[in-house]
């Protein structure tokens, strides 16, 4: 059985003071529930006093973004190696940076590689935008991108990697999928891309999380889908008490199965 994650994206939000707060009180709150990955990304500049507060906790942290190089002429950005010791995960390819940083499939990809070169776990986003949701665009345009970001990467690669399945047209909106939405492009479409690039055996093992909207109200209903296996958390990561409900209804679901 895939072990389940629950991760919380907190974006553009949250001073190191008020990072470092969030990241003690949802230790105290989650850290009973061990049948659950449970990460939590803050903006890069708190990631040293958040993995310093969360140094002997269960409560895992992650980036939100990276560049691909290891070093350079690259005003603003972040290496892969400057996170050694900070991050296990790295969320790649938000379609935040996609529509406002302009990454595209291909330096996604290049960001994968990297990620995994220095032993980061990405966190892959994918997901289509209301338009495309609504020309009936989303299957095609959804596996495309699951292709395009592990291009190149080797089934033992692909193993390392988890896939977020974030339509945009649910983030930040209140509008999440319901969960047989959710449950409908996770299975078919994104576990079915990595069957046909790795194999029924690599794609039973991957995990695949929903995000958009998710909450502590909808999150037992979308847990319950065969292929999804967590959540990337947005608005209600930055709250201990919602962040720890969602968290605790699926340690529940995963401790009884
Ligand atoms: P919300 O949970 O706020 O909709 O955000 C989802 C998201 O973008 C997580 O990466």
């Amino acid at each position: 059985m895939r072990r389940p994650m629950m991760a919380g994206n907190w974006k553009m939000n949250k001073t190191i003071e008020e990072a470092v707060v969030l990241a003690e009180a949802i230790h105290a709150a989650v850290a009973d529930y061990d049948h659950v990955d449970r990460v939590v990304c803050p903006a890069a500049i708190c990631l040293p006093a958040v993995r310093a507060a969360l140094a002997d906790s269960p409560v895992a942290v992650g980036a939100q973004n990276m560049h691909w190089a290891e070093s350079g002429a690259y005003t603003g950005e972040i290496s892969p190696s400057m996170l050694a010791g900070l991050a296990r995960y790295v969320i790649i390819g938000h379609s935040e940076r996609r529509q406002y940083f302009a990454e595209t499939d291909e330096t996604v990809n290049q960001k994968l590689h990297s990620a995994l070169a220095h032993n980061l776990t990405p966190i892959l986003c994918v997901g289509e935008s209301l338009a495309q949701n609504e020309a009936g665009e989303t299957d095609a345009f959804v596996s495309g991108q699951v292709r395009a970001a592990l291009a190149g990467l080797t089934g033992e690669q692909a193993q390392g990697v988890v896939v977020a399945y974030e339509p945009i047209w649910a983030i930040g909106t209140g509008r999440a999928a319901t969960a047989q939405q959710a449950q409908q492009i996770c299975g078919d479409v994104v576990r079915r891309a990595l069957r046909d690039g790795y194999g029924e055996g690599v794609a039973e093992t991957m995990r695949i999380l929903y995000g958009g909207s998710t909450n502590e109200k909808n999150i037992a209903e979308i847990m319950q889908q065969p292929d999804i296996d967590g959540a990337l958390i947005g608005g209600a990561s930055l709250k201990a008490e919602s962040y720890a409900a969602m968290v605790r209804a699926t340690d529940e679901l995963y401790r009884s199965s």
